[in-house]
């Protein structure tokens, strides 16, 4: 099948792009000796998650438990980290039953979170994995490296919890000092932290600056999107995950319309130097996608020559992969023109 005969709006990833970021993204951690857990929660998808694994990640990263059953299910089952607090009786339920299925490490920052572990598991007869979460990034984490390690302490302490050490996000240089007191006051008090755990894609290949961190988990670095554009850690071409859209309108000499809006792009504004943005158009750079509603797409594209005309199709590079893949079922896999496969986007939807 050739990718002209697929209709729009259709998300495809391009094979070649997307196989030259699983490789270099590898080897750069197997270079310098961190493991790579990559984030699935980008592309929410088995037969990646599997590539990813065949390339010799040490596991996967999941935000949700819905991911990671979805994966775990998939057979992407040796080892899990969910970076995320779970708390409460169905979550607890559905975490004690994954544990017997994987080996699962997961993320906490308060006395609740490790006291309720704690108790579901050992309750259980089962055990999991807990890395204190170290707030350098103004989301979720321990605050400070002393209340960091308090938490480990208590973690430690407690029965069904093994203390496995910690994880923060985003991880760029700056980050070391908070990382490097934190695990001082580990060693200190004998705590012990096999797991350092760095994060984010942009900071990815200064992680080698940190030299505490034993794996990173990167999400968008397979597709990557106009972030990763702008900063140039991707190149057009290794900007794989893409919205092939058509042009339906051109309602004034300076607009035209595409067929694919927030739905099919997601709400991610991009703010780059001809304002915001809601995607990248290969075929016409110049274009600016400032505004969508669900199904339609604004581009202004008074500054590109020659011009967009009804009919023509387009690949888009979002500016967010992870919730553009989110809004659609399934992804076309395409090597140059030709259609490959159509893989689904089996964990779309899991924010439980
Ligand atoms: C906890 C955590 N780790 C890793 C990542 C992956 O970072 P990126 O999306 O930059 O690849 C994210 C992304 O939000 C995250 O929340």
């Amino acid at each position: 099948m050739n990718v002209n005969d697929l209709d729009t709006p259709h998300l495809v990833v391009d094979l070649d792009g997307m196989e030259d970021n699983l490789n270099r993204y590898q080897a750069y951690f197997d270079e310098h000796g961190i493991g790579l857990r990559p984030h699935i929660k980008t592309h929410k998808c088995l037969a990646i998650a599997h590539m990813q694994m065949a390339r010799g990640a040490i596991g996967i990263t999941c935000q949700k438990l819905g991911e990671a059953e979805v994966m775990v299910n998939g057979g992407v089952d040796e080892d899990v980290l969910i970076p995320f607090n779970i708390i409460g009786e169905q979550k607890l339920r559905r975490l004690v039953a994954l544990t017997k299925r994987t080996k699962l490490t997961v993320a906490a920052d308060s006395e609740y979170t490790i006291r309720g572990l704690s108790e579901a598991t050992s309750k259980a007869g089962v055990e999991v994995g807990v890395v204190i979460e170290l707030d350098v990034g103004g989301r979720a984490g321990a605050e400070t490296p002393e209340i960091g390690a308090d938490l480990a302490a208590l973690a430690d302490s407690l029965p069904g919890v093994e203390l496995r050490g910690v994880m923060a996000m985003p991880t760029t240089p700056d980050k070391r000092p908070f990382l490097q007191k934190t695990l001082e006051l580990f060693d200190a008090r004998g705590l012990p932290h096999p797991i350092v755990s760095g994060g984010s894609t942009p900071a990815s290949f200064t992680a080698h600056e940190i030299p505490e961190l034993t794996e990173f988990r990167a999400g968008e670095y397979p597709v990557g999107g106009m972030k990763h554009l702008s900063i140039e850690t991707h190149s057009v071409a290794q900007c794989a995950g893409r919205v092939l859209a058509t042009v339906v309108s051109r309602p004034t000499a300076n607009r035209a319309l595409l067929d694919a809006g927030s739905k099919s792009m997601s709400a991610a504004i991009f703010d780059g130097p001809k304002g915001g943005s809601m995607g990248h158009v290969i075929e016409f750079p110049e274009a600016n996608f400032y505004g969508a509603s669900e199904e339609h797409g604004n581009l202004d594209v008074s500054e590109c020559d020659p011009q967009p005309q009804i009919g023509d199709r387009v690949q888009i590079i979002p500016v967010h992969p992870c919730p553009c893949f989110n809004e659609h079922d399934e992804m076309a896999v395409i090597r140059g023109d030709q259609v490959e496969a159509f893989w689904p986007v089996h964990a779309r939807g899991m924010i439980r």
